[in-house]
């Protein structure tokens, strides 16, 4: 069975994506062959893959899913060698790309798609370790976790062919995700460079005392954050609006809005920043244990899918 013409996909990199990914294409009845160089790598994936497993399970499993579909070898050329998709999840920097790509662009048959899951390269800086078929090679951004969270990125660089594209789109949407195409590489892509406006305003509140990380974080958490997860900011605002909508919203609010846009904070991550940013998390926490955060926000993940699924919100 093909999901958009796909059998099998290589991942390539098993940390905390590559393994969210394995499991993901797994969940959809796919074969997935996964590569890491790090020791223990295959034992911490198939442990990962388990972990996911319960949620997946859920949310429902395609009729061939299983995790004996997963195999792993440690050479990057022979995991893609008979793959249809490859995402890759190796680490965050432009010269181990390089190298990294040198390999599966020669060893992924030409027609094969290369997708990288980076945060914020340059497609076209990555493409450069690709002498072969650049044209293959474009941006499948994710968001942690990829078994959960639906949006993809996908962006092309200068030498992205459109039927690359296409055809990242297609297996994404194919695959339960709900993939956007940019029209221009910028670092950060869209969805981390709106998250890190957002960043760097709350770090600001922060470091000019206006409130605390606690109270930061609730300020979001139990506010807009809440209908972020509904609609966009545009929608938002247009609801805001009434029945004059976003064009009476901003002809009401945006001189003000205006306003505090020129009053934004400009921050540098000084040590003492951090410092004052960890120390605040540490007391937000209280003791609380991590993996049982990420356990309880998983479930309430799960449950706003669920319903953004049944109201035909999603
Ligand atoms: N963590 C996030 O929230 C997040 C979200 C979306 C996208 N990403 C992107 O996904 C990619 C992976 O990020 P991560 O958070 O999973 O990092 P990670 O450090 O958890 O995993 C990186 C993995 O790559 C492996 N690796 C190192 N050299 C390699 C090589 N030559 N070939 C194959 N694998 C190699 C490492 O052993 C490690 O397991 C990055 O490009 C990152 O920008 C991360």
């Amino acid at each position: 069975m093909s999901v958009a013409g796909v059998d099998r996909v290589a991942v390539v990199g098993t940390g905390t994506i590559g393994a969210s990914w394995a499991a993901h294409y797994l969940a959809h009845g796919l074969d997935v062959t996964a590569t890491d160089p790090a020791p223990g790598a295959e034992d911490r994936l198939r442990a990962d893959v388990a972990a996911h497993w319960p949620v997946l399970e859920r949310l429902g499993l395609s009729e061939r899913a299983s995790q004996d579909r997963l195999s792993f070898t440690a050479d990057p050329s022979d995991a893609v060698a008979d793959a249809d998709f490859v995402q890759e999840n190796g680490p965050e920097r432009e010269n181990v790309k390089h190298d990294l790509y040198a390999a599966l662009d020669a060893a992924a048959r030409p027609d094969v798609v290369l997708a990288s899951s980076s945060s914020g390269l340059l497609p076209t800086a990555i493409a450069r370790g690709c002498p072969h078929h650049p044209e293959r090679l474009v941006i499948g951004h994710p968001f942690n976790p990829p078994h959960l969270i639906p949006l993809v990125e996908v962006v092309p660089g200068e030498r992205t062919s459109a039927e690359t594209v296409d055809r990242a789109m297609d297996f994404y949407a194919a695959v339960g995700k709900r993939p956007i195409r940019l029209r221009q590489e910028l670092p950060g892509h869209v969805a981390n460079r709106l998250q890190a406006a957002l960043w760097q305003e709350a770090f600001s509140l922060v470091e000019r005392g206006v409130a605390s990380v606690s109270d930061v974080d609730i300020a979001i958490s139990q506010g807009p954050g809440l209908r972020w997860a509904v609609l966009g900011p545009f929608l938002n605002l247009h609801l805001s609006g009434g029945h004059g909508g976003i064009a009476h919203m901003l002809e009401h609010l945006g001189p003000p809005m205006e306003e505090w846009w020129r009053d934004l904070g400009q921050v540098t991550l000084t040590p003492e920043l951090v410092q004052e940013l960890a120390a605040g998390v540490d007391e937000e926490l209280a003791g609380t244990d991590v993996a049982e955060l990420i356990a309880r926000r998983d479930v309430v993940l799960d449950a706003l899918l669920a319903a953004k699924d049944e109201t035909g919100l999603a």
